[in-house]
This record gives C-alpha cells, sequence and structure tokens, in this order.
C-alpha cells in the first residue's frame, strides 16, 4: 500500500482523489499496489466530504510523515507551491504536478533535486491536460532529434476562436459567453493574452531539446484583436484561424512564439475546435506524430495526474530520467523569425502594398474599402519595417502556409 498526499482540494485535487476511488482496482493492478490517500492540504474544511477526516492545514504534517511516499501538488501558482514540492522532494518524496507555473519557472531545478534523491518529478498534466505528450517526449521520441513543436495548448481560447468562426461574432461578444458557460475565467487575461499557452510551450521546448526554455523570452500574442472581419477573409481562404504555441530549429537557432495563426485543411490541427487541445511535433526520422484530447477540465486533468503517481509507484527509489538541464536556451529574437502574413489595409494603399511586397496573394474577404493579402516569407522585422509605412494598415495575423 502507497500513502500519498493532495496538496489543494481544488477541482484538480478533487478530481485526483475521485479517479484513484472510481478506478482504484485497474489503478491498484497497474501500480501493482494499493494507493491511498492519507491527507489532503487545502485552507478550507469539507465537511460532509469523503476526504474529511483526512484534511490537514498544516504541511509540516505531510512533509514529516515518512509514510508519505508520494505528493500530488495541485494547488496552482508558485508560492506556496515551490517550497512545499522542493521540501517533498528534498526528503526522498516523489511528487507529482498539474501546474504549469511551477514547472515552467521551476521544472530544471526540481527535476534535478528528484534526481539527486532517486525519487520524481512527474508533470504529465501541466501541458495539454489529460493528453499524454510530457512522457512521449521524454519516453517515446528518444531516436529523433525534434525540429518543431506546435500545439493547440489552450482550451478557452480554442473554443473562443471556434465560436467566432462558426458563428461570425465578436470576440468581446463570444468572451462573454464562454464566461457565462464556465469556459474562460472571470478574469481571462492568462488565457486570451496567450500567457497560459507560453507557459507551456516553455515546458515542452525545455523538454524536446534538454535545456531550460525562459517563457518570459518567448514572443506572446494573445487572441483579443481577432476579429468577425478576420475570420470572414480566413473563410475565404478556406482556412482557420488558430492560436498555437510554437518552437522550431533552424540552422541551429531556437525560434519560438504564441501567436495566432492562419492554417488550412491540410494542417492536422486545422480540424481541432472547441475546447479541445492538440500538440504536432516533428521528429527528423519520424516526421509528424499529433496528440489530441481534453487539454482541461477536472477528470481528464485529473486522470493525467493519476498516470503519474501510477508511474512513481513503479518507480520507487529509481529515478525517471528526465533531461532538463538548467543552463539556458537562447530564444532568437522574434525580429530574425520568418513568417508570411495575413494583412488587411485600406483599399487606398492597394498599388502601394503590391509595389513594396515583393509577391502577394491578393484575398477577397468581401470587406468594403479594404485591401486583404498574404504576403511572401520574410523577417518580422522586414515585415514591420515595411508596414509601417501604410497609414492605413488595419492588422495582421500570421500565416502558417
Ligand atoms: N485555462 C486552461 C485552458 C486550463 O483553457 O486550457 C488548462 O491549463
Amino acid at each position: 500500500m502507497i500513502k500519498i498526499a493532495v496538496l489543494g482540494y481544488g477541482t484538480v485535487g478533487s478530481g485526483v482523489v475521485e479517479v484513484l476511488h472510481t478506478n482504484a482496482k485497474v489503478i491498484a493492478k497497474r501500480a501493482g499496489q494499493e494507493v491511498e490517500v492519507k491527507y489532503v492540504l487545502d485552507l478550507r474544511d469539507f465537511p460532509g466530504d469523503p476526504v474529511q477526516s483526512k484534511v490537514v492545514h498544516d504541511y509540516s504534517i505531510i512533509a514529516n510523515d515518512p509514510e508519505i511516499s508520494i505528493v500530488v501538488e495541485t494547488m496552482g501558482g508558485t508560492k506556496p507551491a515551490y517550497e512545499f514540492v522542493k521540501q517533498a522532494l528534498l526528503a526522498g518524496k516523489s511528487v507529482c504536478t498539474s501546474n504549469k507555473e511551477l514547472v515552467a519557472a521551476y521544472g530544471a531545478e526540481l527535476v534535478h533535486i528528484a534526481k539527486s534523491r532517486n525519487a520524481n518529478f512527474l508533470f504529465e498534466a501541466s501541458v495539454g491536460g489529460g493528453i499524454p505528450v510530457i512522457r512521449p517526449l521524454n519516453q517515446s521520441l528518444t531516436a529523433d532529434r525534434i525540429e518543431q513543436i506546435n500545439g493547440i495548448l489552450n482550451g478557452t481560447t480554442n473554443y473562443i476562436l471556434t465560436k467566432m468562426a462558426n458563428e461570425g461574432s465578436d470576440f468581446a461578444d463570444v468572451l462573454k459567453e464562454a464566461q457565462r458557460l464556465g469556459y474562460a475565467e472571470k478574469d481571462p487575461t492568462a488565457d486570451v493574452e496567450g500567457y497560459d499557452a507560453c507557459r507551456k510551450i516553455a515546458i515542452l521546448t525545455s523538454l524536446a531539446y534538454g535545456q531550460q526554455v525562459d517563457y518570459e523570452d518567448i514572443y506572446t500574442e494573445g487572441i483579443t484583436k481577432i476579429t468577425a472581419e478576420d475570420f470572414k477573409y480566413a473563410k475565404a481562404m478556406g482556412a482557420a484561424i488558430k492560436i498555437f504555441g510554437t518552437s522550431k530549429k533552424i540552422g541551429g537557432k531556437l525560434y519560438a512564439m504564441v501567436a495566432p495563426q492562419m492554417i488550412q485543411s491540410d494542417n492536422p490541427l486545422f480540424a481541432v475546435n472547441d475546447v479541445f487541445n492538440a500538440i504536432c511535433v516533428t521528429g527528423n526520422m519520424l516526421g509528424d506524430v499529433m496528440f489530441y484530447g481534453k487539454g482541461a477540465g477536472k477528470e481528464a486533468t485529473a486522470s493525467a495526474v493519476v498516470s503519474d503517481v501510477v508511474d512513481a509507484v513503479k518507480h520507487m527509489n529509481v529515478n525517471v530520467m528526465t533531461i532538463w538541464e538548467d543552463e539556458k536556451q537562447t530564444v532568437a529574437p522574434m525580429d530574425e523569425m520568418e513568417n508570411r502574413f495575413f494583412v488587411r489595409i485600406g483599399e487606398s494603399e492597394k498599388a502601394k502594398a503590391e509595389a513594396e511586397f515583393e509577391e502577394i496573394e491578393a484575398v477577397d474577404g468581401g470587406v468594403a474599402g479594404e485591401f486583404g493579402f498574404i504576403t511572401e516569407k520574410m523577417t518580422e522585422k522586414k515585415f514591420h519595417d515595411t508596414i509601417a509605412g501604410f497609414d492605413s494598415f488595419i492588422t495582421r495575423i500570421r500565416v502558417g502556409f
């Protein structure tokens, strides 16, 4: 029998307890022994809840209990999660977490501490919710050099963009509806500004190359400026607008960004809609491999956390190697990244656009008074320098085809 503690009895933490209870038999079989929740740490009490008798408010009870060999961290944020997790690992306990803020900020250090104590720091649920992508990156895609990762990494924004595409509505209206339905938080900033996806692509990129990528170094643009008119042009092109976390190695340089992009139906991520997430990883031998599923939600995320618990039980006192050195990887300046751009300007500057860009493809979105076009592939700097000369510039979206 393995005894574990769950830190934080919110959506994911209570989901972990529920999954462990509902699937107790099959989990025990797969782990090789039963898994019992001994403590639940929370500021609140939960009278009438099955965990009522297990609730503690003092972390030192868990940290100092030698019977606890695995700590599940589902508190979110870095304070006090970082101190609690570090303390557990230093005491030789394994930690399974769903906390992307913690992993993005301290992943390298926590992986290193776990290794030094023959314990494990596992974080499958921190990216893509229930989708297995961390373990495949660590354990399955080990024969390939990873050339690119492209992911729809945020359910809230994918839901909003899908609704905008289907209903022709504006961002603000769809956001309100998403908030009413519980798909977007009251303060939606982290999702709609791309910060959540940024931490997730930083984690995936750190693992893909075995070295720390600071999320602060990744250019991040959200979806708040995408409009119903943009979707009219997208429809005319047979394209979808999605927000991607992207990283790629070109000529030894690492490029990374979070930004909305237009893609067409030949892209495997085209049909990933609503709250679903998907991550396409390109290896130099394997080619494209795609991971698809629920990127958020109580049961899906808890399922991934419990899969880590099973892994930790199977590898008690054995560190499952995760390569994540703390030496920082340089992300190439955004100015140097090459992209194609879909651009909207006033019709009056059409001739100027044809003269200033080398090769443009006009797009008729049926929007009066405008000229829409796609540029050739060019550096971000060259695009910005060129477009700065257009007084009637309206917007631009990167094009992934
Ligand atoms: N807010 C996140 C999302 C939750 O919408 O994907 C999972 O990290």
